[in-house]
């Protein structure tokens, strides 16, 4: 496994009688110390039926105990926040599974336990994943009014042959409604998802689909590349040689293609995967590459926080256990379901800051770094780097005194990149250890 690989391991990769936000306690945003300050992510882990593809943390039960599944992810937000001490929860996110299969109840008990467990300001952003089915479109209104104001859609494809081999449970008719619907509701602040790379996909095809989708969607748009994830049954399929993926080529073609298409359709590339116009970023996914504190609440949610009152100040990684039944008992018996903690080092922080903060156009400041490492800066660790001089005559990377960041053809492979970044950084570490041990 490679350095990049297991340190992608260790990072996460992302739920009537209401009644109206405005009743709850919503306060102003004000300035606070940075572990003071996190997202929460909150993962609700069933799904109606299995994407061929898929290999996130889901479940496909004939029935959920919501009560109890509600009761568990309001005492685990009580918990973590508790232990965290955050004061102020700067996003909120609905992910999964599929959280819009959740009650609209369920997500305005949350919302409320934690306005009362933190300050909540007003307008902080508070994103729900929906899957497009007819089912889900009908009670957005209901999530809005519960306190959602983003919805993020999961559309992967307006090509129905691909949905269905994608095992999706929506044709593209449905998500075009959805997204009707969702733009009515949450103007401006609607984002979609589409996939690309799919077996028998060509890049006219891929091009036509993005094309339609730009001329029906609202101003955030994530392109996700397909990852064949070993276990599914897309795996399977493509391995037994019953499905023909994309070359790799094909496939850098794709998302060149999007890239320029959505640079002149207005939208701006935030993110290796993420595009938005108007100012539409999501500042939740901004909290993770900008290497912010967040709290995950549910089955196998990760978080980064500082644990207060242990004596000790260091940032801990935190995965809650996976299986929902599992995580409930642990809950009920302890007030959390957190399986496992690790303390880290400011080596595996500065690993996070790299492989996650090059993610971004605007890339890591020399502030940023700083804060994590006050006497290694960037130009200590790649300023004299010949490799990565040579990635920056290349046109791939910069390192100036913004930062470093990467261009639009280095974002495209940052993969690449980030193996001989990684090894840098380890290497100028294990210099500064031993100069500083006197070895
Ligand atoms: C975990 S899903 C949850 C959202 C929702 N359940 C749905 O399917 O729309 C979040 C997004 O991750 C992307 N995704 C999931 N598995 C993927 C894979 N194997 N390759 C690429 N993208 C993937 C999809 O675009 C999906 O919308
Ligand atoms: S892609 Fe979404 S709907 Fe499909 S199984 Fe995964 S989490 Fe569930």
């Amino acid at each position: 496994m490679s350095a990049l690989h297991k340190l992608r391991a260790r990072i996460p990769a992302g739920l009537r009688g209401l009644r109206p936000a405005a009743t709850r306690r919503l306060t102003r945003a004000h300035t606070l110390a940075p572990e003071k300050q996190a997202a929460l992510y909150v993962h609700w882990p069933f799904c109606e039926k299995r994407c061929s593809y898929c290999n996130f943390n889901k479940y496909i039960p004939r029935n959920v105990d919501e009560l109890r599944m509600r009761d568990c992810l309001i005492q685990e937000t009580k918990t973590l926040i508790q232990l965290s001490q955050v004061q102020r929860i700067t996003s909120v996110f609905f992910g999964g599974g599929t959280p819009s299969m959740a009650s609209p109840l369920t997500i305005d008990n949350i919302l409320d336990t934690i306005s009362q467990c933190a300050h909540l300001a007003e307008g902080t952003e508070i994103t729900l994943e929906a899957n497009p089915t007819s089912a889900e479109a009908s009670r957005l209104a209901e999530f809005q009014r519960a306190g959602v104001n983003r919805l993020s859609i999961g559309i992967q494809s307006l090509n129905d042959a691909d949905l269905k081999l994608l095992g999706r449970n929506h044709t593209a008719a449905d998500a075009l409604r959805t997204l009707e619907e969702a733009k009515r509701l949450f103007p401006g602040h609607t984002s979609v998802d589409l996939i690309f790379g799919l077996p028998g996909q060509t890049v006219t095809s891929w091009v036509q689909s993005l094309q339609r989708l730009l001329s029906m969607c609202d101003d955030h748009v994530s392109l996700y590349q397909l990852t064949l994830e070993r276990g599914t049954s897309l795996f399977k399929q493509v391995y037994q040689g019953y499905l023909p993926m994309p070359d790799g080529d094909v496939v850098a073609e794709m998302y060149e293609c999007a890239q320029h298409i959505l640079q002149d359709t207005g939208f701006r590339q935030y993110e290796v995967s993420n595009f938005a116009r108007n100012g539409a970023l999501s500042a939740h996914n901004l909290s993770y590459w900008q290497g912010n504190q967040y709290i995950g609440i549910g089955p196998g949610a990760h978080g980064r926080f500082v644990l207060s009152g242990d004596g000790k100040r260091h940032r801990e990684a935190r995965i809650q256990t996976l299986e929902p039944d599992i995580w409930m008992k642990e809950v009920l018996a302890f007030g959390h379901g957190t399986r496992k903690r690790t303390a880290l080092s400011e080596l595996d922080r500065l690993e996070e800051v790299l492989v996650l903060g090059l993610r971004m156009d605007v890339g890591i400041s020399h502030q940023h770094w700083l804060q994590i490492a006050p006497t290694f800066s960037l130009w200590k660790v790649f300023g004299e780097s010949d490799e990565v001089k040579e990635l920056q005559e290349q046109g791939l990377l910069l390192l100036d005194d913004r930062g470093l960041r990467c261009s639009r053809k280095g974002l495209a492979v940052l993969d690449t990149l980030l193996l001989t970044l990684l090894s840098q950084l380890e290497q100028a570490w294990a210099e500064k250890e031993e100069t500083s041990s006197g070895t």
